[in-house]
């Protein structure tokens, strides 16, 4: 039966850490630490900025943690910080990405993104990995001004597709947004990359995946 299939951005479809893979010759030894405190910095700050009641959009706390990051690890050069955020603008999307979407496309399924993104920075990342052709909706955060995991902001794709939270299968590599949409009665499903352990035990995803190429033969 033809589903919903709603899909995290960054740390799903693309891969945050494809930015410093960009430059991994100049960045040091240290390239892979700064590239982890870049990506818990950014999510920090929406946490922090919404449970106070603040919002300032992603790409400007994208470059505030990329900052916060280079001065806590000073052995990564600060001159890569245009070079890196360049290439987070135009990140790569994971190679399994494409596939997936094309699959449940072509099963007749609906595919969108539900992102923290900025709107700019959304269509940067999404022409360059070619996907668009393959996504019915890009939804960004923006148009609430606030974060996930505010239940508002997985009503967007509720508003949008004009269905109940059951028809929608929520795809993310983030258990916190994979408990979030859960919590809203979405069908969760955690793509977990990095085979970290399981957490939110009360809102558990329906399904598990290593990887986004088993999304290619659910159909
Ligand atoms: C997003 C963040 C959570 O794309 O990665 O919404």
């Amino acid at each position: 039966m033809p589903s919903i299939f709603v899909f995290d951005a960054y740390g799903t479809l693309f891969d945050v850490h494809a930015a410093i893979g960009r430059f991994r010759g100049d960045a040091g030894p240290d390239a892979d630490r700064m590239s982890e405190i870049w990506r818990t910095k950014q999510l920090e700050y929406t946490w922090t900025l919404t449970l106070a009641g603040h919002y300032v959009e992603f790409w400007t706390l994208t470059e505030r943690a990329l900052d916060y990051a280079l001065a806590r690890v000073p052995s990564v050069p600060k001159t890569l910080k245009a070079g890196l955020l360049d290439a987070y603008f135009k990140l790569d999307a994971f190679p399994d990405a494409r596939a997936a979407l094309k699959a449940l496309k072509a099963a007749g399924h609906s595919t969108g993104i539900l992102s923290n993104g900025s709107p700019a920075m959304l269509k940067g990342a999404v022409d360059n990995a070619g996907i668009g052709g393959d996504l019915d909706a890009v939804l960004s955060v923006d148009v609430l001004k606030m974060f996930k995991p505010r239940p508002e902001v997985y009503a967007l794709v509720t508003n949008h597709y004009k269905c109940a939270p059951r028809d929608v299968t929520f795809v993310s590599s983030n258990r916190w947004d994979v408990m979030a949409a859960v919590s809203v009665g979405f069908c969760g499903l955690w793509v977990n990359r990095s085979k970290m352990p399981d957490e939110y035990a009360d809102f558990a995803p329906e399904r598990t995946v290593p990887d986004l190429s088993s999304l290619a033969t659910i159909g």
